[in-house]
């Protein structure tokens, strides 16, 4: 499905019935990486996915947009779809535009659950590091973006023994413009600091971890979960950074009991 949001048509599944669970993906991927969610908690909960801006099947317009637009976007299809509050889920960037969405909109966060991301900006080297990306990204487009981010993304033992999971990875990250990629990168290198933010999260609130991510490590889990009062983490074993899509049953279970332990 598709809804005109803020002049660009932005794509998103809606499935099942129940409190919302809205899912928002890492960069530089799409919906798709939900596939395991949706199938395992449909039943349970109205399951709903999207294409951030300038990913999957959603379009973009050439511009430095910050994590704000991306998850003004987010609001916009809440309204569209009119939830007042929802449940959300952000792996990595998601997770940035999850801390901006309850910067800016904490009344329809219901709970948050962020998985595989980090609180704290780019360092002065992580700036220079996406500046250096985007210049690839706009000469060697979206493969060349592939085969930077895929030992980033997923674990070795993974890449190792799960060719077709790396095969379904590249294929997500294939369908992003280079457009897309360069305004995430952008957007990502100018997000502010969210420790402050930390300590006046009041939602329920679960963190989950890939034990072998090296993009986001377990201290960045491990920091925020010390910070936000009332908060459960879990490490999901022989997961990366995309502990969702390597280990979806040890990944949905986490969720599930959460979402149970708070009547969601
Ligand atoms: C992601 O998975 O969204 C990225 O690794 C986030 C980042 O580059 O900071």
């Amino acid at each position: 499905m598709k809804t005109h949001i803020h002049d660009i048509d932005l794509a998103y599944t809606d499935e099942g019935q129940g409190i919302p669970l809205v899912f928002l993906h890492a960069f530089p991927l799409s919906k798709a990486m939900w596939a395991p969610q949706v199938e395992g908690l449909k039943s349970s909960h109205r399951v709903i996915t999207l294409d951030l801006r300038g990913h999957g099947e959603s379009d973009t317009r050439l511009w430095n947009f910050t994590l704000d637009d991306y998850a003004a976007d987010v609001i916009g299809l809440l309204d569209h779809l009119n939830l007042s509050q929802a449940v959300c889920i952000g792996l990595s960037m998601g997770g940035y535009i999850l801390f901006s969405l309850y910067r800016n909109y904490s009344d329809r966060i219901q709970a948050m659950i962020l998985a595989d991301t980090r609180a704290q900006a780019d360092s002065e080297e992580g700036k220079a590091g996406r500046q250096a990306m985007a210049q690839v990204a706009n000469k060697k487009r979206a493969n060349a973006i592939a085969n930077l981010m895929l030992p980033k993304l997923l674990a070795l033992s993974t890449i190792q023994q799960h060719p077709n999971m790396v095969e379904q990875v590249r294929e997500m990250i294939l369908q992003a413009p280079s457009s897309g990629i360069i305004s995430d990168l952008m957007a990502m290198a100018a997000r502010p600091d969210s420790t402050d933010l930390l300590p006046m999260i009041s939602c329920p609130t679960l963190i989950i971890v890939g034990e072998n991510d090296v993009a986001t490590p377990v201290a960045e889990s491990q920091y925020m979960a010390d910070r936000i009062q009332g908060s459960t983490m879990v490490k999901i074993p022989e997961a990366g950074h995309l502990s969702n899509f390597e280990q979806p049953e040890n990944f949905n279970q986490a969720l599930q009991s959460f979402l149970t332990q708070h009547s969601l």
